[in-house]
């Protein structure tokens, strides 16, 4: 499966009764394995989660913490960009020229770097570490 199809597959998984905007996040790990996340909402609408944590947490549960490529598709009419916290969480485990791609329920598709989503990223260096 491309990481295009598992997001497809993991975003028909959405739990989003609030929004009924179902978001679908695959990533490749270093070692080459795929973890998939969606979107997970509560009627506490803050304590929902978006599609790309889940994804994540999936990845570092399985005991990676590098990502290489990231694919986020989601049921609206337009290439979903990530959220900012989300530009800030994946900024964590990939390097600044992993590619993210954003797809949509059509065809359309948009390309962008980590360092192009979140420029300026706080990282460690900013604490001297
Ligand atoms: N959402 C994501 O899953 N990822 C994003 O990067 C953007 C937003 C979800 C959160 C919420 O469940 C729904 O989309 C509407 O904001």
């Amino acid at each position: 499966m491309t990481l295009k199809s598992e997001a497809l597959a993991v975003m028909t998984r959405a739990y989003a009764p609030y929004s009924r905007f179902q978001v679908g996040a695959a990533i490749r790990g270093a070692s080459g394995a795929v973890y998939r996340g969606c979107n997970v909402e509560n009627v506490a609408y803050p304590e929902g989660t978006c599609a790309e944590a889940g994804a994540i947490a999936a990845m570092v549960a399985a005991g990676e913490t590098r990502l290489t490529e990231v694919y986020v598709t989601a049921s609206g009419p337009a290439p979903v960009p990530p959220c900012g916290g989300c530009r800030q969480k994946l900024a964590e485990f990939g390097a600044g020229d992993v590619v993210v791609t954003m797809g949509c329920a059509g065809d359309a598709e948009l390309r962008m770097t980590l360092s192009e989503l979140l420029p300026g990223a706080f990282t460690a260096q900013h604490m001297g570490d």
